[in-house]
């Protein structure tokens, strides 16, 4: 570098992927059994002794000047596939493939060096996207949050844009159904009912990744023909735990993202969400004949192949009730056998490549067992952890103040809300006598969350709700106030638990 004019007063850095050379030009013993010595390389070690270069290691993968002199070969190309979603404003479905041109070129050209979920803002001067899109989201990155700071190289990401528009006609149901409970519901995805569902279901230990790429697998193996007798997947998945835990709302929202993953693959895709109960309904007799309708209705669904069907049956205990009571004798053995038909008829289903069945159950204990053994995936949803409780209740506080029913205050006009690993470093760094006026509200937050353990993510949902009710003044809009009645309104609702 002095040679170059550079002035450089510590050893110049030279990355080295490989460490037998890193060695021999540190050390001439190793030069005899060495055979091709070439002067540049005693040159180099003639530096190193003078302390005007030094050799660290770096693995090849993150070899910068490899880019210069070697191909990058395929398997360095891409470490992670960027999903991104591209909803279009309502009427502008006919703009589909323009926009997702224009995404791709965007996402090229606004290469930013970190990769986090979340909304990315549509480029003002782009009157295009202005016009036809509602919004662009980076979705399921799949890097665990420990990862996002890693820097990752413009070609080691490659984004994906999937556009979709919501359907706003909300569920259609059985009309033939009359008087008695309707037995199933359906949708057609992507729903405006579902939008953000996904993205407000918060679980901490990767259950959402898990189940999306399962789905994603099992729909890869039947597009690829694999052949059933010899890999067998059934493509049905089972959710059990407490209720409120967000199983229910977990499978629509799984649906839901599938339909826009998915959505070159499958031009529809429908939800069918199926009331176990309403089988089993005090009109015996008649469950049968509900049961033989519902799978002929999705039959005639699931024949059309570019058509992704999803089938809900939620609460299946029910199911195994039903069999425990017929063989008590209570019941009559009619329950046994729409169980019977029910199983039978899932199986049928199985042979269709196009179609995802979800089952959820509240007891854990009570599922049938005949169920049990057909879901390829058993996942347990248990009740929030800390952190999953801290970052609902973060939300739940950003939506009220989106809502403006909460204010800052003039100096914390642009607050944002830590999550919880930024929050859980800082309150580490910090003394607690420095804490001041926004992170004294996030560990105001994190009291809450602690305060709220044992309930159900459905509780938590409801208790900025329960808080606000019980404010002395409800017109006070200051967060600050605003979490102190929460904390109570937190241990009033545990106390009533335990009772
Ligand atoms: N882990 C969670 N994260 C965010 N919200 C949750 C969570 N668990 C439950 N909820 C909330 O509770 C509501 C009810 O969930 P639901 O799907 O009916 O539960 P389940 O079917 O397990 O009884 C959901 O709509 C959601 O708002
Ligand atoms: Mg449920």
């Amino acid at each position: 570098m002095l040679d170059l004019g550079e002035v450089y007063d510590h050893p110049l850095p030279m990355f080295c992927d490989n460490k037998a050379a890193i060695y021999i030009s540190r050390n001439s013993v190793f030069h005899e059994r060495t055979k091709h010595i070439e002067v540049d390389c005693h040159f180099i070690r003639e530096e190193i002794l003078k302390n005007q270069v030094c050799t660290p290691f770096v693995t090849s993968e993150r070899k910068l000047a490899d880019f210069f002199t070697k191909p990058v070969t395929p398997s360095e190309e891409v470490s992670v596939w960027q999903s991104v979603a591209v909803c279009l404003k309502p009427q502008r479905s006919d703009r589909g493939f323009g926009v997702q041109k224009a995404v791709e070129t965007l996402m090229l050209e606004t290469r930013s060096l970190t990769y986090a979920d979340g909304p990315i803002p549509v480029p003002v001067d782009n009157s295009f996207l202005i016009e036809n899109v509602e919004r662009i989201s980076i979705c399921d990155t799949g890097l665990a949050s420990n990862e996002y700071h890693k820097i990752l190289l413009f070609w080691q990401a490659k984004p994906v844009v999937h556009v979709f528009q919501l359907t706003e006609e909300g569920p259609g149901e059985d009309p033939s159904s009359g008087d008695v409970l309707s037995s199933f519901s359906e949708w057609l995805l992507p729903a405006k009912e579902f939008d953000r569902l996904w993205d407000s279901l918060i679980y901490e230990n990767g259950l959402k990744q898990r189940l999306l790429r399962y789905a994603a697998s099992a729909l890869l193996f039947s597009e690829k023909c694999v052949d059933p007798c010899l890999v067998s997947w059934n493509r049905i998945i089972l959710l059990h735990g407490p209720p409120g835990t967000g199983k229910t709302s977990l499978c629509k929202a799984l649906a839901q993202k599938l339909s826009i993953q998915f959505n070159s693959r499958y031009s529809a895709c429908q939800l069918v969400e199926v009331n176990a109960h309403s089988l089993f309904s005090k009109w015996f007799s008649e469950s049968g004949k509900l049961v033989a309708k519902l799978f002929q209705k999705i039959q005639d669904m699931v024949e059309e192949e570019t058509t992704l069907v999803f089938v809900l049956i939620d609460e299946v205990e029910s199911l195994a009730a039903a069999r425990q009571a017929a063989l008590s004798g209570s019941e009559p053995s009619d329950s046994i056998r729409v169980v019977n038909a029910l199983l039978t008829q899932l199986d049928r289903l199985k042979s269709w490549p196009n179609v995802i069945i979800m089952t959820t159950s509240n007891i854990t204990a009570a599922i049938d067992i005949a169920f049990v053994d057909r879901a390829d995936i058993k996942a347990y949803v248990g009740p929030p952890t800390l952190q999953a409780r801290y970052e609902i209740l973060r939300s739940c506080l950003q939506e009220l103040v989106r809502a403006g029913i909460l204010r800052y205050s003039q100096d914390h006009q642009d607050l944002v809300l830590p999550n919880y690993s930024t929050l859980k470093e800082k309150l580490h760094s910090l003394e607690t006598t420095e804490l001041e006026g926004s992170m004294l509200l996030c560990k105001r937050l994190l009291e809450a969350a602690e305060a709220c353990k044992g309930l159900s993510g459905r509780t938590l949902r409801k208790l900025p709700f329960l808080a606000h009710a019980s404010l002395p003044n409800p017109n006070c809009c200051d967060p600050g106030k605003f979490l102190n009645t929460l904390v109570e309104t937190a241990q009033s609702e545990v106390s009533e638990l335990q009772v």
